[in-house]
């Protein structure tokens, strides 16, 4: 019986002192011979002093010249040069010529698309018909917003404003892709000439 005792006490005791250690995070007894299954042997991610790549991070960018997929490339740069120059010679992609027809035209399902981006993302300041009298424009918490008719805009020049945005105006790029800005852009024209009519 007093055996039995000892040996309790000393159990106990072993039990406490493992337990009771300071870093409550780590393993103190590891049970197991192999470590690897306690401790992570891959690199943290994006973890300097990495030893595969040149310069030691781990997350690398990509080649150059690559392009993600979706991203369309748009070189006009964010001034006004780059904007008279998209003005001058941007050209949509969507405009194709049916057969027997000399015009360019736009399908209706892109327009249609287009309407509905424009309503989302623009009509709040350029107003549904694009006057420029759009709720926050009514509210008077923006200012300045033009209506598109007073503007000599083209297909080019809005989809360069989109892009990159015009004074007052943010650019929406990050809201739309590249097919969904030049749907917009359409439909911003169709606006301006039922206006101009
Ligand atoms: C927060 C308000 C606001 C929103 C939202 C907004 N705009 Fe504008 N937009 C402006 C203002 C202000 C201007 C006048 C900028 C200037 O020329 O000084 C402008 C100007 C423009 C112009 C004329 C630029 C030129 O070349 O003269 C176009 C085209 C245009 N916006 C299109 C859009 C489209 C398309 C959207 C939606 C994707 C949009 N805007 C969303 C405020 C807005």
């Amino acid at each position: 019986m007093k055996s039995f005792i000892k040996i309790t006490s000393v159990l106990v005791l072993m039990i406490v002192l493992v337990s009771c250690t300071t870093d409550r995070r780590s393993r103190q007894v590891q049970y197991m011979g192999d470590t690897d299954m306690y401790n992570s042997v891959p690199y943290d991610t994006y973890s300097a002093d990495h030893p595969i790549f040149k310069d030691g991070m781990s997350a690398q960018l990509p080649v150059e010249g690559t392009i993600a997929i979706g991203k369309v490339p748009y070189d006009y740069p964010n001034n006004e040069a780059g904007y008279q120059l998209a003005k001058d010679s941007l050209r949509s992609p969507l405009k194709f010529k049916a057969p027997l027809d000399s015009i360019y035209r736009v399908s209706k399902a892109n327009i249609t698309q287009g309407k509905a981006l424009y309503n989302i993302y623009c009509a709040t300041c350029h107003g549904l018909k694009g006057d420029g009298q759009g709720d926050l424009v009514k509210n008077e918490k923006f200012l300045g917003v033009p209506n598109f008719k007073d503007r000599a805009i083209t297909e080019g020049s809005i989809y360069h404003v989109i892009m990159y945005g015009r004074n007052m105006m943010g650019s929406h790029a990050s809201q739309l892709n590249a097919k969904e800005r030049w749907q917009v852009t359409h439909y911003v024209e169709q606006l301006r000439n039922d206006m101009l009519k």
